[in-house]
C-alpha cells in the first residue's frame, strides 16, 4: 500500500513540473553512417527498400515509437526513444528518412542517429548485435550545482544501476516488453535526478544492462544530458523532462540516508 501510494505521488510531482527543457525542444542529427557498398539505380533493392523504410517508419509512428521489419532483403529498425512524444517522434523520423536518402542515396545500408530517435536499415539482419558499442553524448555545458559532486554522483550511479536492471527485466518478463524505465531519486534533500534508459528490443536482458551500464560509466557531473549507442540510450536531467506512460515504468530510488536503504520498484516491491 505504501509503495503504491509513494509511487503514484511521485507520478503527480514529476508531471506538475512536466514540461520540456527548451534545450531539447529541437530535433537535431547526432550521427549517420552509408556502407560503402552501393546498390545500382532502378534495382529491385531500391524499390524494397523505400517501400520498406516508409513501411518501419509508419509502423513506428502508429505503434508506440518501435518497429523492426525482417521479413524482405532489406531490413529495418525504427526506434523513437519512450522520453520523446508521439508528435516528435513522427517529426524526427520524417527528417531521419528525408536526411538518410541525402547522406546515403544508394547505400547498401545506412543508420542515422537523431536526438529522439533512430533509423537504421541494411540488407542482411543486424538487430541486437552487442558488438556495435560506438558511443555518443550531448551533454549540458553546466556543471551541477546540486549538492556536492560526491553526492550527485553516487545519485546518478545508483539511478542508472536501478534504471538498468528494470529496462532489462521488463523485457523479459513480457513479450510485447518495451525496454525501457523511467526514474527518479533524490540527490540531496531538496534537489532531484531524472533519468530515462532504453534497450533496442531484440537485446537480452544482460546486453541490454551491459550496454547501459557501459554508457552509465562515462556520464559527466552536469545538470544533464543525453548518451547513445546503437543499441541502447540514456537521458538525465535535474529537472523534470518525462512523462511516464504508467507506474510500472517509473522507479522511485530512495536515497540511502538518512531513509532506510529500500528502494521502491512497482513491479517488484508487492512481495518487500
Ligand atoms: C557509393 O556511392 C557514394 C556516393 O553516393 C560514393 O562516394 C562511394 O564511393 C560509392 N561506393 C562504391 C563502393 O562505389
Ligand atoms: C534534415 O534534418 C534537419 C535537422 O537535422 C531538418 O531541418 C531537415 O528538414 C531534414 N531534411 C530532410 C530532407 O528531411
Ligand atoms: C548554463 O548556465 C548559464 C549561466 O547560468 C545559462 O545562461 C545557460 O543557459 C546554461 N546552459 C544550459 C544549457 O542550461
Ligand atoms: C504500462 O507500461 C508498460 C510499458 O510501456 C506496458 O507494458 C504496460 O502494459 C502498461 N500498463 C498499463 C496498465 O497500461
Ligand atoms: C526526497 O527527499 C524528500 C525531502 O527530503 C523526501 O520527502 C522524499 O521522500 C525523498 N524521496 C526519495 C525517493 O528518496
Amino acid at each position: 500500500m505504501d509503495s503504491n501510494l509513494a509511487v503514484l505521488l511521485a507520478i503527480v510531482v514529476v508531471c506538475v513540473a512536466c514540461t520540456t527543457p527548451p534545450a531539447f525542444a529541437q530535433t537535431v542529427q547526432v550521427w549517420s553512417e552509408c556502407s560503402p557498398q552501393n546498390y545500382t539505380a532502378l534495382s529491385a533493392y531500391g524499390t524494397s527498400l523505400r517501400r520498406m523504410l516508409k513501411d518501419v517508419i509508419d509502423a513506428a509512428v502508429s505503434g508506440g515509437g518501435y518497429a523492426a521489419n525482417d521479413a524482405g532483403v532489406a531490413h529495418g529498425l525504427a526506434i523513437c526513444y519512450a522520453d520523446a512524444r508521439p508528435e516528435v517522434c513522427r517529426l524526427c523520423l520524417g527528417m531521419a528518412a528525408g536526411n538518410l536518402s541525402l547522406a546515403c542515396p544508394r547505400a547498401m545500408g545506412a543508420a542515422m542517429l537523431y536526438n529522439n530517435c533512430l533509423l537504421r536499415y541494411a540488407d542482411a539482419p543486424f538487430l541486437a548485435r552487442p558488438d556495435m558499442n560506438q558511443e555518443f553524448s550531448f551533454y549540458n555545458p553546466n556543471m551541477t550545482s546540486a549538492g556536492d559532486a560526491a553526492q550527485f554522483g553516487t545519485a546518478l550511479s545508483r539511478l542508472m544501476d536501478r534504471l538498468g536492471l528494470a529496462a532489462a527485466t521488463a523485457a523479459a518478463s513480457s513479450s510485447r516488453g518495451r525496454r525501457f524505465a523511467f526514474g527518479q531519486t533524490n540527490i540531496t534533500g531538496d534537489d532531484s535526478l531524472y533519468a530515462f534508459v532504453q534497450c533496442v528490443d531484440d537485446l537480452s536482458p544482460d546486453d541490454c544492462r551491459r550496454c547501459l551500464q557501459s554508457i552509465a560509466e562515462s556520464l559527466p557531473m552536469t545538470r544533464g544530458g543525453r548518451a547513445y549507442s546503437l543499441t541502447c540510450y540514456t537521458r538525465f536531467e535535474v529537472v523534470p523532462f518525462y512523462r511516464p506512460p504508467n507506474a510500472t515504468s517509473l522507479v522511485v530510488v530512495a536515497s540511502p540516508a538518512p531513509a532506510p536503504a529500500s528502494a521502491l520498484l512497482p513491479t517488484e516491491s508487492r512481495g518487500e
